[in-house]
């Protein structure tokens, strides 16, 4: 890969609520995809910073940078019912509406046409990193990683374990089957080219047991011990998400849940600082205080604890985020009915403003900077990523969008004015703008996707 240039303006997370708005700044990016300088230009003579041969890019007006989102809960076999079962209770909709279309995947065929479309759609909306949960179907799931590497997207792809609680036609046979295609999953994903780096690489495996209702105590258990033997590997699982899930969940493990889903995950060794925790919608301060202490990520939610689930259910992320709890946001396609970040974003301030109420005045709701960096830099954090991505330090990989707001794009986005500050633009761009505004997606320095055609300079 040649190395590249970018100048313009560029915007990222430097902490939770520092935004770093660069107006006219000098990025280059070497021939592995990382980012080997970033800094204001202040006019000062550049030249010496640029490489030989190096592709150069100049950001038009309105143009501007900001670091790839990061998806923390995404099911790929979902996508295609993105929207579905609106207003179902969890296990309701999971009977009704998305066991018959996982079921989908154990066709191969289908597996590879669907999730072509599904990584592309991520892609395409700016999403530069995602953690997938398959289906339980090992085949589908080797597919999935295959296509992630070929389009070029970072990611986290588990082979969802599922062996008792589900209907016949989805569930495994055993825990010993679940866990011999989990292991083989992870062999394959690993000897996929470039993925033998169980920190470094592109795509990698994910341990995913969708939840304890669907998992029996030996498949855990087996899990557990997969974790505790490989420092490299993540796991994620839904948590605490609906009172339906809650109260089966108590009844299933009436000694180990009796207190705590915290208390029940880790007795089987599945919590550490690599472990992703979805939606934790209904958490008590016991279990906040544990996946505090085991250093859990949590993957927020908006969009899906809003419409499917169980009612509305609003994370109670400010008192995450006081706690110093990491938190990222997801998609959950298709609990959630977005396929794009943006969307997620807004919901997630919403979801602030309805704790801020809640809470009376305690919580306050979320700034558009925070929330912002909880889709970049927030989510590297949850995936124990964030000495690779999330923002554009020097050192980082490129993962990128570059945003254009300009007016020829038609877009939904409320129009930018010439006098706009940058500031005003990214505002526009976050709470109005969709994927016509996303010009160009980069993922370690490759160009993966985007509206608009590659262009440099000679
Ligand atoms: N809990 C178990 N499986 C699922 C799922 O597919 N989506 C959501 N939102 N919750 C779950
Ligand atoms: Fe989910």
């Amino acid at each position: 890969m040649t190395a590249k240039v970018f100048r313009g303006s560029f915007i990222h997370s430097k902490t939770l609520d520092e935004l770093e708005i660069l107006e006219d700044a000098v990025l280059v990016v070497d021939s592995s995809g990382t980012i080997t300088t970033f800094q204001q230009t202040d006019g000062d003579d550049i030249e010496a910073l640029i490489p030989d041969n190096a592709e150069s890019f100049r950001l038009g007006p309105g143009e501007f940078m900001i670091p790839g989102f990061v998806d923390t809960h995404n099911h790929a076999p979902q996508w295609p019912m993105r929207g579905l079962g609106q207003g179902l209770h969890i296990l309701d909709w999971l009977d009704q509406v998305t066991f018959p279309v996982e079921a989908r995947f154990a066709d191969a065929a289908y597996a590879r046409k669907t999730y072509e479309n599904t990584v592309a759609d991520f892609l395409r909306q700016g999403i530069t990193t995602a953690s997938y949960y398959g289906s339980r179907h090992a085949e589908a799931t080797r597919i999935l990683a295959e296509i992630c590497l070929e389009k070029g997207q970072r990611a986290f792809v588990g082979k969802c374990n599922m062996d008792r609680n589900a209907p016949e036609y989805i569930c495994e046979k055993s825990a010993h089957d679940s866990l011999q295609e989990t292991k083989d999953c992870i062999e394959h994903i690993r000897q996929l080219p470039g993925c033998a780096d169980g920190k470094l690489a592109l795509v990698k495996p994910i341990l995913t047991p969708r939840f304890a209702i669907c998992c029996t105590p030996d498949l855990l258990q087996g899990l557990g011990d997969m974790m505790r033997a490989d420092k490299t590997l993540t796991m994620q699982t839904h948590f605490n998400e609906a009172e339906q899930e809650i109260k089966a969940t108590r009844d299933l493990f009436p000694e180990k849940a009796a207190r705590s889903e915290a208390d029940l995950y880790d007795s089987f060794g599945l919590l550490s600082s690599q472990s992703v925790l979805a939606h934790c919608t209904i958490m008590t301060d016991y279990d906040k205080d544990r996946i505090k202490e085991l250093e859990c990520g949590v993957a927020h939610c908006p969009i899906a604890n809003m419409t499917v689930g169980g009612g509305f259910m609003a994370a109670p992320v400010r008192d995450f985020l006081r706690r110093g709890i990491k938190v990222g946001l997801g998609t959950d396609s298709g609990g959630g009915w977005a396929s794009q970040m943006l969307g997620v974003i807004r919901q997630a301030m919403i979801a602030s403003n309805a704790r801020e109420v809640m809470s009376e005045g305690r919580d306050k709701g979320l700034q558009i900077e925070e929330a912002f960096y909880l889709a970049t830099l927030g989510g590297a954090g949850v995936m124990s990523i964030q000495d690779q991505v999330g923002n554009f330090e020097v050192g980082k990989k490129f993962d990128a969008v570059l945003v254009s707001t300009t007016t020829d794009l038609q877009s939904a986005m409320t129009p930018r004015e010439e006098d706009d500050s940058l500031r005003t633009v990214f505002e526009k761009f976050i709470m109005t703008g969709d994927d016509r505004n996303i010009a160009h997606v980069f993922v370690g320095g490759r160009r993966v996707a985007g509206t608009r055609s590659l262009w440099f300079e000679a």
